[in-house]
């Protein structure tokens, strides 16, 4: 079967990303995104490919490549069901705030809502694809929902995790390590699997394209993410130990990192992990095993996430214990508040977490990120409910200049590593600040001894200065 037009549920960092490049790889396929948020539609409509609602290196080129082709932006939801042959879901499956599961499962609310509307609209049959991170065996429950509320329509149900990561997902969709497509392992379920297969052979690699069946999907999905989340807490465990012993962190990093068993990549010792994926993946990992009354398996994946929480704590500590133990009414400037660099997305990051650290010690806080702007950062803290909007709003300024930003600041942190950073005239910024001046360096990214020869006071992740 061949796929001439596929409808993609959700238009945010994942579904926007990778159906563009779709759209771009494959010029006869139709592909319509659509999403309920009519501002995020508009935003991907802009006339100015460059206000296109996610950042990512590269993405607005292929956008402006395909779009008004054969990529399009609705938020009618129900015309791009009907005529598309193949569905992904892509919409957000955040950890459950509510009810049973609160705070570790995710919740499937968007999902089920999505296949209820599937199942009203479809009049031929689909195949439905799993996009969004989501629990083992919600497969099963999609197909439920699916086939007893349908026209009697056929549905395949396909799980295509996305292994992009933000900041580079237009190069890792162009060239993917691998695409993972599980189905089942009927004929109809393969041949499913195949008609997705033709899609990204478009520009992929057949080895490349591996295919399983749909719980091995879920749960690679899973277990990838919980797996790169332990290196980082890994290397994190050891950075709080080099502090103490007079190891340095990136010393070890290289050291270990050249046993080729270990690898290099993923060693970089933070302030924590952050992300939509990491916490809630893991979170979900451990929500399964609990269920499965599994609880060492749970224990074992659950401490990941303790220490990236005692990482970022241990962080905000570090600013207070150093500036004599007080915050309170000085002004620490915040380079950075993105989870890593380039890219507009907040969720999770550790920015968040030291904030509302040091707003508690009722610091003032001004932050510089040069893709987030102030609203995106009142949001973030207002959803922890730590305290009113208006205390948020008190203790937290956003600037759009970064030498603004650090003015008369008692110290700054560094909670991105974006690049630009690293360009600044530090000599300027440091002749502006209160003195003595500090510098918390959350990602490792400023050079020590240079800081350290301008006059700051500097404090680094992993090693003592
Ligand atoms: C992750 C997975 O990498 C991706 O495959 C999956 O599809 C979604 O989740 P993402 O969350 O976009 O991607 O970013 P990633 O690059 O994995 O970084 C996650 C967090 O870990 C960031 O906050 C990053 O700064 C931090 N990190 C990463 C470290 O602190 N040290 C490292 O060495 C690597
Ligand atoms: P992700 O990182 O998983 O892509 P985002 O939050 O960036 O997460 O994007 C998910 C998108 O899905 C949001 O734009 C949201 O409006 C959209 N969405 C959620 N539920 C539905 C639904 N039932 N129908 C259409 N769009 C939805």
């Amino acid at each position: 079967m061949k796929i001439k037009n596929i409808c993609c549920i959700g238009a945010g960092y994942v579904g926007g990303p990778t159906m563009a490049v779709i759209a771009h790889k494959c010029p006869d396929v139709k592909v319509t995104i659509v999403d309920l948020n009519k501002e995020r539609i508009a935003a991907w409509n802009d006339k100015d490919v460059a206000n296109i609602p996610v950042y990512e290196p590269g993405l607005s080129e292929i956008v402006a490549s395909a779009r008004g082709k054969n990529l399009f932006f609705s938020t009618d939801v129900e015309k791009a069901i009907d005529e598309a042959e193949m569905i992904f879901i892509s919409v957000n499956t955040p950890t459950k705030t509510y009810g049973l599961g609160k705070g570790m499962a995710a919740d499937l609310k968007n999902i089920e809502l999505c296949a209820r509307q599937i199942a009203a609209v479809a009049k031929t049959d689909k195949i439905v694809v799993e996009k969004s991170t989501l629990p083992v065996r919600t497969a099963e429950a999609l197909r439920s929902i699916l086939d007893n509320t349908g026209n009697g329509v056929k549905f395949q149900i396909l799980s295509n995790p996305e292994f992009l990561a933000e900041g580079t997902a237009v190069t890792d969709l162009l060239d993917p390590d691998r695409v993972l497509i599980g189905g089942d392992t009927d004929t109809e379920g393969q041949e499913a699997i195949e008609a997705l297969v033709q899609i990204y052979a478009n520009w992929i690699p057949r080895e490349r394209i591996l295919t399983t069946n749909v719980w091995s999907s879920e749960l690679s999905k899973l277990t990838a993410n919980a797996f790169l989340a332990q290196r980082v807490s890994s290397i994190n465990a050891i950075s709080e130990l080099c502090e103490k012993t007079g190891a340095d962190v990136n010393e070890v990093a290289r050291a270990i990192g050249m046993d080729s068993r270990i690898g290099p990549k993923f060693l970089k010792a933070s302030v924590g992990f952050g992300g939509s994926c990491f916490q809630k993946d893991i979170l979900n990992l451990v929500y399964i095993a609990k269920n499965y009354g599994l609880h060492e398996v749970a224990d074992y994946w659950e401490q990941v996430i303790i220490m990236n929480d005692h990482q970022k704590r241990r962080f905000a500590a570090n600013i207070v214990r150093t500036l004599y133990n007080t915050v309170s009414g000085k002004k620490i400037a915040f380079l950075g508040w993105a989870f890593k660099k380039d890219t507009n997305d907040t969720r999770e990051s550790a920015a968040i977490y030291v904030a509302d650290d040091l707003l508690k010690e009722q610091a003032n806080i001004a932050v510089y990120d040069p893709k987030v702007e102030e609203g995106a950062v009142l949001y973030d803290l207002n959803y922890l409910h730590t305290r009113s909007a208006e205390d948020n709003r008190k203790g937290v300024k956003a600037y759009a200049d970064p030498y603004e930003a650090c003015h008369d600041a008692h110290a700054i942190a560094v909670l991105t590593e974006w690049d630009e950073f690293r360009e600044y005239d530090w000599q300027r910024i440091y002749n502006n600040m209160k003195k003595p001046a500090f510098v918390f360096d959350g990602r490792n990214v400023l050079d020590a001894e240079r800081m350290m020869k301008i006059g700051f006071v500097f404090c680094g992740v992993g090693k003592a200065y």
